[in-house]
């Protein structure tokens, strides 16, 4: 599929169209530091396979990057641990809220898959315990992908999340309990926290993500970052649990691998086409941009972009 040049255009209507959806959502206040955020701000940016980056709106004002970090964890530990990494986390939807408990205790410390907290802390468990700065691994590789090299955590979100990450810490333990965690918790959870906080872009985020677009291969430095296989691992794993227990909802509607993270962000991955990225702070009740799920729906409707 071929964007035309009036995809701007489509994109700002689109934006507009939007605003009175803004107050049936609510900004995230259980990290202190993002109830801050100003809620009445909106993005979305289209990156293409072919380089060019169509945006309406903040697309260039810097969000939480939050459980979108799970993404790029994810990729940075498959290509560390190779096939082992499925041995300590399932690729099943949860059907649980994204920070759910109970589940853990019943599957024995066992994430149901690598994209609700659980899983996701046992990721950060991975590059932990196989870098020797897994921070400032993670960031390197945020700039490798976007070519950008100012690409930092957010100080108080980063303390924000230290200080009010009790329930994180519970997974964790919990999985330590089992003997699914190697290193110490408290080191564990400062990288998931510290990835979480990153600080990104509609655009720098959308063109990160082109490789999952393109098996593995990231276009413009022609870089393979991950193998074919584990690109369409990744989309699939997406597909299936990238918007919480609303991700059957999701595929339903807009039939695309996609994540969300309670900074407000949603990015879908459209396979041979690009990356959609969409970026707006009030959430709905599963966690998920009340006005990015409603931008990226109706942008797959008007491209016809459903892979179903
Ligand atoms: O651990 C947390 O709760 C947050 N740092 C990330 C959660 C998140 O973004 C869930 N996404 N919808």
């Amino acid at each position: 599929m071929k964007p035309s040049t009036d995809l701007t255009t489509t994109l700002q209507q689109m934006l507009a169209q939007c605003q009175p959806l803004y107050t049936q959502g609510k900004v995230a206040d259980y990290i202190p530091a993002l109830a801050q955020v100003d809620g009445r701000q909106a993005a979305v940016a289209v990156a293409t396979l072919d380089g060019q980056v169509f945006s309406a709106g903040a697309a260039e004002q810097n969000f939480s990057l939050q459980s979108i970090s799970k993404i790029f964890g994810l990729v940075m530990a498959m290509n560390r641990l190779g096939d082992e990494l499925w041995q300590r986390v399932n690729m099943e939807p949860s059907g649980q809220p994204f920070n759910s408990i109970v589940q853990l205790e019943w599957e024995k410390g066992i994430p149901r898959n690598p994209v609700i907290n659980a899983g996701a802390i046992l990721v950060a468990d991975v590059l932990v315990s196989h870098y020797s700065a897994s921070k400032t691994a993670f960031l390197t590789f945020l700039r490798r992908l976007t070519g950008v090299e100012a690409i930092y955590a957010d100080p108080l979100v980063y303390q924000s999340e230290l200080e009010h990450g009790n329930r994180n810490a519970a997974l964790a333990y919990l999985m330590k309990s089992f003997g699914n965690i190697e290193a110490e918790v408290p080191q564990v959870l400062e990288h998931y926290f510290h990835q979480c906080a990153t600080a990104i872009n509609c655009k720098q985020l959308a063109q990160s993500l082109l490789f999952l677009a393109n098996r593995g291969v990231q276009p413009g430095c022609n870089e393979q970052i991950c193998s074919r296989r584990d690109a369409h691992r990744v989309n699939a794993i997406l597909s299936t649990s990238g918007m919480y227990d609303q991700s059957g909802e999701f595929a339903f509607k807009v039939g695309l691998p996609a994540k969300s993270g309670v900074g407000g962000a949603i990015v879908a991955i459209v396979p041979q086409f690009g990356v959609i990225t969409a970026w707006s702070p009030p959430l709905n009740r599963f966690g998920n941009s009340v006005v990015a799920m409603q931008l990226i729906s109706q942008l797959a409707e008007e491209l016809g972009l459903s892979l179903f």
